[in-house]
Order: C-alpha cells, then sequence, then structure tokens
C-alpha cells in the first residue's frame, strides 16, 4: 500500500513549490522510492524538482489513439490495454530518489473515455509500487474525483495569505464533502504569510472548520530561484520556507 499525499488549492497559492519540497522531505528522510505526479497541466513540477520532461502521458495518449485509429500495425501486436500501460512506463522520468510522471494535456470530453479509463487504471497500479506517491493536483478537484481504486492519505489545500484565499480552501473542503472523495486526512496550509496576518487567518480557517498544520512565510529565496529558473529542490536548508514545511511534515507525522 502507498501513502497518497495530494495537493490542492486555487492556482498561483503554492501547490507546486510545496508538493517540489514534500518531495525533497520524504527523500531526505529515506522514505523510499517516491512517484511524483504531476496532473497539473500548466504546472511545471518537474521544473520545481529540477528534472527534464521527454514526454508526457497525454502525449502517450494521442499518439496511441492515432495507431489504433490509423490502423497502424500495433508494436508486437499489443492490445489497446498493453498499449496504454506500456506507454505509461514509457512515460516514467527517472530522478535520483524519486520518478516522476507528467500526465500533460488535460483528459479531453467523452471520446477519450476509454483510452483515460485504462490510463487511470494502469497510473494506480504504477502508484502501488511506490511507498509515497505525491500528486500535484490541477486547481480543481477533477483528477481526484476520476481516481477510482484508491484513497487519498493526506490532502494538503494551500491558500495564499488572504480571507479570500482561506474562503476558497473553505470551497474546496465543501467540494470534498460533495465529491464524497474518500480522504482520510485533510490539512490546510497558509503560505506566503508575512507579519502577523498569517495568525489571523490561522483563527479565521479554524473557525470555518479547518484543520490548519501550518503557515510558511513569504520566502525571498523562492522568488530568486524563480528568476533565475533555479529549481525549488534545490532550495538551501536554511531557507525559511524550506524549514516552515520540514517542520510542518515532522508535525503531521507521515507514516
Ligand atoms: N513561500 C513563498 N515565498 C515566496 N514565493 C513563493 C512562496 N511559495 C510560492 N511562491 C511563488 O509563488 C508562485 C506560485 O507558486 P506555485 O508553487 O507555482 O503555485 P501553484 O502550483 O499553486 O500554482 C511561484 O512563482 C512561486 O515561486
Ligand atoms: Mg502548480
Amino acid at each position: 500500500m502507498s501513502y497518497l499525499i495530494a495537493l490542492a488549492g486555487k492556482g498561483g497559492t503554492g501547490k507546486t513549490s510545496i508538493a517540489g519540497l514534500t518531495i525533497r522531505y520524504l527523500k531526505e528522510k529515506r522514505r523510499g522510492p517516491i512517484l511524483a505526479v504531476d496532473a497539473d497541466s500548466n504546472a511545471c513540477l518537474n521544473e520545481a524538482l529540477g528534472v527534464d520532461v521527454h514526454t508526457t502521458v497525454g502525449a502517450l495518449r494521442e499518439s496511441s489513439l492515432e495507431t489504433i485509429r490509423s490502423g497502424t500495425d500495433r508494436p508486437g501486436g499489443m492490445s489497446m490495454e498493453e498499449l496504454f500501460e506500456y506507454q505509461i512506463h514509457q512515460a516514467l522520468i527517472e530522478a535520483e530518489g524519486f520518478d516522476l510522471l507528467v500526465m500533460g494535456r488535460p483528459e479531453g470530453p467523452g471520446c477519450y473515455c476509454a483510452a483515460n479509463n485504462i490510463i487511470r487504471k494502469y497510473t494506480d497500479m504504477l502508484s502501488e509500487k511506490y511507498p509515497y506517491v505525491v500528486i500535484d493536483n490541477e486547481a480543481g478537484m477533477e483528477h481526484l474525483s476520476r481516481r477510482t481504486t484508491h484513497r487519498v492519505n493526506l490532502l494538503i489545500m494551500v491558500s495564499d495569505p488572504t480571507v479570500k484565499g482561506v474562503k476558497t480552501a473553505k470551497r474546496i473542503d465543501e467540494l470534498i464533502d460533495e465529491l464524497k472523495l474518500d480522504i482520510e486526512r485533510r490539512v490546510l496550509i497558509i503560505n506566503r504569510v508575512m507579519g502577523e496576518e498569517g495568525e489571523r487567518l490561522r483563527d479565521l480557517a479554524e473557525q470555518l472548520g479547518l484543520h490548519v498544520a501550518g503557515l510558511i512565510p513569504q520566502d525571498g529565496t523562492i522568488f530568486e530561484y524563480d528568476m533565475i529558473g533555479k529549481p525549488i529542490f534545490e532550495l538551501p536548508e536554511e531557507s525559511p520556507a524550506l524549514q516552515s514545511i520540514y517542520s510542518i511534515l515532522d508535525g503531521l507525522q507521515i507514516p
């Protein structure tokens, strides 16, 4: 059984940054092979992790569908299922201490259904082989709502340091209930906090019934790294944001 951590929150709140540093944390704690899944078509988890992407599951799906449509011979006479399973393994990018799977283009409407179901099945099967899976999710909950086989153990909702941000997190929290998603534990992290407002936002979130796992300060080093295109994965240990995330993750006592 793998322990599955997913990130949620509106765009720009810091999901990808926190996902990247969570992967680094798990790697440093030697928590065994980690699968990083970039499920956000606009995200660049690979950049946060400092890994080049040669292909995506979405791109391979398109080429497989093309192969099937054109009636071209499939390699080794593979069935459609075998073809997709093979391609998910082709899309897996091996890095030091973790593997990365980039989902790529969003799943299209209806017509892709069969292909997407197969992809989901094999992605889930692949996930099961890793003790830890970290999913950098798209802003909505679409991806999680489509998961069928296994539960999310820890959902980290991320908010910016505004009242609006916390209220948006509350809506995500309600959506999870509506969608009846199988999530063992959900917490909120308020990111990019400057000064005193963080504690007031923490109080507001708690009043709304959210469990606040911690606050992460606005960190100039993250901005600097962004400016020069350096992966966040390489942030110095004394970075305040990195230290906050590490102590939040320590506090969460991930098994
Ligand atoms: N604690 C922080 N301090 C400073 N900048 C941050 C912090 N967290 C995130 N950022 C910056 O905010 C922007 C959005 O972060 P990102 O992780 O891409 O958000 P999301 O994945 O939710 O869209 C990025 O430019 C990132 O470098
Ligand atoms: Mg992102």
